[in-house]
Protein backbone atom coordinates (compact mmCIF):
# COMPACT_ATOMS: atom_id res chain seq x y z
CA UNK A 1 0.00 0.00 0.00
CA UNK A 2 1.14 3.56 -0.86
CA UNK A 3 1.89 5.85 1.75
CA UNK A 4 1.85 9.32 1.92
CA UNK A 5 3.87 11.22 4.64
CA UNK A 6 2.90 14.82 6.12
CA UNK A 7 3.05 17.57 8.95
CA UNK A 8 -0.18 18.32 10.87
CA UNK A 9 -0.21 20.75 13.21
CA UNK A 10 3.71 19.84 13.65
CA UNK A 11 3.45 16.53 13.92
CA UNK A 12 4.83 14.09 11.50
CA UNK A 13 1.92 11.90 9.69
CA UNK A 14 2.39 8.78 7.63
CA UNK A 15 -1.07 7.35 6.23
CA UNK A 16 -2.28 5.27 3.15
CA UNK A 17 -2.61 7.48 -0.30
CA UNK A 18 -5.88 8.83 -0.57
CA UNK A 19 -6.76 9.51 2.76
CA UNK A 20 -8.42 12.73 3.72
CA UNK A 21 -7.05 15.08 5.26
CA UNK A 22 -9.62 14.60 7.93
CA UNK A 23 -9.16 11.23 8.49
CA UNK A 24 -5.38 11.87 8.97
CA UNK A 25 -5.92 14.41 11.39
CA UNK A 26 -8.04 12.19 13.39
CA UNK A 27 -5.08 9.16 13.37
CA UNK A 28 -2.80 11.77 14.38
CA UNK A 29 -5.25 12.76 17.56
CA UNK A 30 -6.55 16.02 16.37
CA UNK A 31 -10.39 16.53 16.03
CA UNK A 32 -11.77 18.82 13.52
CA UNK A 33 -15.30 19.80 13.67
CA UNK A 34 -17.87 18.30 10.74
CA UNK A 35 -21.59 18.96 9.98
CA UNK A 36 -22.04 17.34 6.13
CA UNK A 37 -19.09 14.91 6.66
CA UNK A 38 -20.53 10.87 7.85
CA UNK A 39 -18.33 8.22 7.88
CA UNK A 40 -20.38 5.87 5.26
CA UNK A 41 -21.75 8.30 2.96
CA UNK A 42 -19.93 10.32 0.45
CA UNK A 43 -18.23 12.73 0.90
CA UNK A 44 -19.34 16.31 -0.62
CA UNK A 45 -18.02 19.34 1.14
CA UNK A 46 -21.02 21.14 1.76
CA UNK A 47 -20.69 22.63 5.58
CA UNK A 48 -17.27 24.26 4.96
CA UNK A 49 -16.68 23.82 8.88
CA UNK A 50 -13.69 21.49 8.28
CA UNK A 51 -11.50 23.44 7.00
CA UNK A 52 -8.01 23.76 7.44
CA UNK A 53 -5.10 25.31 6.46
CA UNK A 54 -2.63 24.01 4.24
CA UNK A 55 0.78 25.91 3.36
CA UNK A 56 0.92 26.75 0.10
CA UNK A 57 -2.78 27.09 -0.38
CA UNK A 58 -4.47 29.70 -1.59
CA UNK A 59 -7.68 29.33 0.25
CA UNK A 60 -8.41 27.14 3.57
CA UNK A 61 -9.35 23.41 2.12
CA UNK A 62 -12.31 21.47 3.06
CA UNK A 63 -10.50 19.00 4.87
CA UNK A 64 -13.21 16.11 4.37
CA UNK A 65 -13.29 16.05 0.65
CA UNK A 66 -9.31 16.79 0.55
CA UNK A 67 -6.95 13.90 0.25
CA UNK A 68 -3.26 13.95 1.46
CA UNK A 69 -0.44 14.37 -0.09
CA UNK A 70 3.26 14.15 0.36
CA UNK A 71 4.93 16.85 2.54
CA UNK A 72 1.54 18.52 2.92
CA UNK A 73 2.07 20.80 5.82
CA UNK A 74 -1.05 21.03 7.71
CA UNK A 75 -2.65 23.24 10.57
CA UNK A 76 -5.85 22.48 11.76
CA UNK A 77 -6.48 25.04 14.19
CA UNK A 78 -4.55 28.23 13.21
CA UNK A 79 -6.26 31.54 13.89
CA UNK A 80 -7.49 32.08 10.45
CA UNK A 81 -9.47 28.76 10.38
CA UNK A 82 -10.68 29.18 13.62
CA UNK A 83 -11.91 32.63 12.75
CA UNK A 84 -13.39 31.06 9.16
CA UNK A 85 -14.88 28.25 11.60
CA UNK A 86 -16.85 30.91 13.70
CA UNK A 87 -17.91 32.94 10.48
CA UNK A 88 -19.71 29.80 9.10
CA UNK A 89 -21.52 28.80 12.58
CA UNK A 90 -22.69 32.60 12.69
CA UNK A 91 -23.85 32.21 8.82
CA UNK A 92 -25.70 29.07 9.27
CA UNK A 93 -27.35 29.97 12.92
CA UNK A 94 -28.49 33.07 11.17
CA UNK A 95 -31.41 31.16 9.80
CA UNK A 96 -31.84 29.18 12.75
CA UNK A 97 -34.46 28.79 15.49
CA UNK A 98 -32.37 29.52 18.64
CA UNK A 99 -34.85 27.65 20.85
CA UNK A 100 -31.96 25.30 21.82
CA UNK A 101 -33.64 24.70 25.21
CA UNK A 102 -36.60 23.10 24.28
CA UNK A 103 -35.83 21.67 20.81
CA UNK A 104 -36.19 17.94 20.89
CA UNK A 105 -32.16 17.26 19.63
CA UNK A 106 -31.60 19.74 22.98
CA UNK A 107 -28.00 18.04 24.23
CA UNK A 108 -27.37 16.42 21.28
CA UNK A 109 -27.29 18.75 18.60
CA UNK A 110 -23.77 19.13 16.89
CA UNK A 111 -24.60 22.73 15.39
CA UNK A 112 -24.99 23.86 19.13
CA UNK A 113 -21.87 21.94 20.07
CA UNK A 114 -19.94 23.68 17.91
CA UNK A 115 -21.28 26.93 18.36
CA UNK A 116 -20.68 26.65 22.24
CA UNK A 117 -17.48 25.12 21.47
CA UNK A 118 -16.17 28.40 19.39
CA UNK A 119 -18.50 31.10 21.37
CA UNK A 120 -20.66 31.59 18.77
CA UNK A 121 -23.93 32.66 21.02
CA UNK A 122 -25.84 34.55 18.49
CA UNK A 123 -25.86 35.20 14.93
CA UNK A 124 -24.10 38.66 13.84
CA UNK A 125 -26.35 38.42 10.69
CA UNK A 126 -30.04 39.47 10.71
CA UNK A 127 -32.25 38.75 8.13
CA UNK A 128 -35.11 36.99 6.76
CA UNK A 129 -36.04 33.42 8.49
CA UNK A 130 -37.49 30.40 7.36
CA UNK A 131 -41.28 29.82 8.52
CA UNK A 132 -42.10 26.66 7.20
CA UNK A 133 -44.82 24.47 8.67
CA UNK A 134 -43.57 21.73 10.71
CA UNK A 135 -44.54 18.20 9.42
CA UNK A 136 -46.30 15.83 11.58
CA UNK A 137 -48.70 14.09 9.15
CA UNK A 138 -46.85 10.82 9.56
CA UNK A 139 -46.66 8.51 12.78
CA UNK A 140 -42.50 8.41 12.71
CA UNK A 141 -40.97 11.57 11.70
CA UNK A 142 -40.82 15.08 12.53
CA UNK A 143 -39.32 17.42 9.70
CA UNK A 144 -38.92 20.85 11.22
CA UNK A 145 -37.43 22.44 7.64
CA UNK A 146 -36.45 25.59 9.84
CA UNK A 147 -33.79 23.68 11.43
CA UNK A 148 -32.35 22.01 8.25
CA UNK A 149 -28.84 23.31 7.90
CA UNK A 150 -28.84 21.54 4.48
CA UNK A 151 -25.98 19.22 5.04
CA UNK A 152 -27.07 16.83 2.62
CA UNK A 153 -26.42 13.49 4.76
CA UNK A 154 -30.40 12.69 5.17
CA UNK A 155 -30.07 13.01 1.34
CA UNK A 156 -27.10 11.21 1.16
CA UNK A 157 -28.37 8.57 3.87
CA UNK A 158 -31.76 7.75 1.71
CA UNK A 159 -30.05 7.27 -1.07
CA UNK A 160 -26.29 5.57 -0.40
CA UNK A 161 -27.91 3.53 2.67
CA UNK A 162 -31.19 2.86 1.69
CA UNK A 163 -31.38 3.13 -1.55
CA UNK A 164 -34.95 4.68 -1.84
CA UNK A 165 -33.99 8.08 -3.13
CA UNK A 166 -36.94 9.79 -1.56
CA UNK A 167 -35.20 13.13 -0.72
CA UNK A 168 -33.37 15.23 -2.85
CA UNK A 169 -32.64 19.29 -2.46
CA UNK A 170 -34.92 21.27 -4.13
CA UNK A 171 -35.11 25.21 -5.67
CA UNK A 172 -32.87 27.90 -4.89
CA UNK A 173 -30.59 30.20 -3.02
CA UNK A 174 -32.41 31.40 0.27
CA UNK A 175 -35.22 29.02 -0.77
CA UNK A 176 -33.24 25.53 -1.36
CA UNK A 177 -34.87 22.58 0.84
CA UNK A 178 -34.88 19.01 1.25
CA UNK A 179 -38.08 17.74 0.16
CA UNK A 180 -39.45 14.87 -1.11
CA UNK A 181 -40.51 14.03 -4.74
CA UNK A 182 -42.96 17.06 -5.84
CA UNK A 183 -42.79 18.64 -1.99
CA UNK A 184 -45.54 16.41 -1.14
CA UNK A 185 -45.27 15.27 2.57
CA UNK A 186 -43.69 12.16 3.83
CA UNK A 187 -46.70 10.01 3.87
CA UNK A 188 -47.28 10.83 0.51
CA UNK A 189 -43.97 9.32 -0.34
CA UNK A 190 -41.79 6.14 -1.03
CA UNK A 191 -40.61 6.50 1.89
CA UNK A 192 -40.35 3.36 4.24
CA UNK A 193 -39.75 5.58 7.75
CA UNK A 194 -36.33 3.91 8.21
CA UNK A 195 -35.20 6.41 10.43
CA UNK A 196 -31.78 6.67 7.85
CA UNK A 197 -32.45 10.14 7.54
CA UNK A 198 -33.28 10.68 11.14
CA UNK A 199 -30.01 9.05 12.74
CA UNK A 200 -27.99 11.17 10.37
CA UNK A 201 -29.36 14.77 11.12
CA UNK A 202 -27.13 17.11 12.89
CA UNK A 203 -29.48 19.20 14.07
CA UNK A 204 -33.42 19.26 15.09
CA UNK A 205 -34.65 19.18 12.00
CA UNK A 206 -35.47 15.69 11.38
CA UNK A 207 -36.59 13.84 14.78
CA UNK A 208 -38.23 10.95 15.82
CA UNK A 209 -41.85 11.18 16.78
CA UNK A 210 -42.25 8.69 19.33
CA UNK A 211 -39.66 10.72 21.59
CA UNK A 212 -41.42 13.57 21.44
CA UNK A 213 -42.82 14.25 25.07
CA UNK A 214 -41.55 10.75 26.07
CA UNK A 215 -38.17 11.62 27.56
CA UNK A 216 -35.00 12.66 26.16
CA UNK A 217 -32.21 10.68 24.32
CA UNK A 218 -30.16 10.37 26.70
CA UNK A 219 -32.96 8.54 29.11
CA UNK A 220 -33.88 6.14 26.94
CA UNK A 221 -32.28 2.51 26.30
CA UNK A 222 -30.95 1.14 22.70
CA UNK A 223 -31.36 -2.12 21.72
CA UNK A 224 -29.59 -4.49 19.27
CA UNK A 225 -32.34 -5.18 16.03
CA UNK A 226 -31.34 -7.05 13.36
CA UNK A 227 -34.10 -5.23 10.85
CA UNK A 228 -32.51 -2.91 8.67
CA UNK A 229 -35.68 -1.26 7.69
CA UNK A 230 -38.54 -0.55 10.68
CA UNK A 231 -36.05 1.07 13.50
CA UNK A 232 -38.45 -0.64 16.28
CA UNK A 233 -35.80 -2.53 17.63
CA UNK A 234 -37.49 -6.36 17.47
CA UNK A 235 -35.00 -7.30 19.78
CA UNK A 236 -33.82 -10.30 17.59
CA UNK A 237 -30.33 -11.79 17.53
FE1 LIG B 1 -16.20 18.96 5.50
FE2 LIG B 1 -18.75 19.68 5.88
S1 LIG B 1 -17.54 18.38 7.09
S2 LIG B 1 -17.34 20.37 4.36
Amino acid sequence: MEMVKLTINGKEVEVPAGTTILNAAEQAGFSIPRLCYMEGLSSVGACRLCVVEVKGARALVASCAAAVAPGMEVQTHSPSVMEARRMILDLLIANHPLDCLTCEKSGECSLAEYCYEYGVKESTFKGEKHNYPIETSNPFIVRDMNKCILCGKCVRACSEITGQDTIDFAYRGFNSKVIPFYDEELVESNCVFCGQCVSVCPTGALTEKQMAGKGRRWELTKVKTTCPFCGTGCNFD
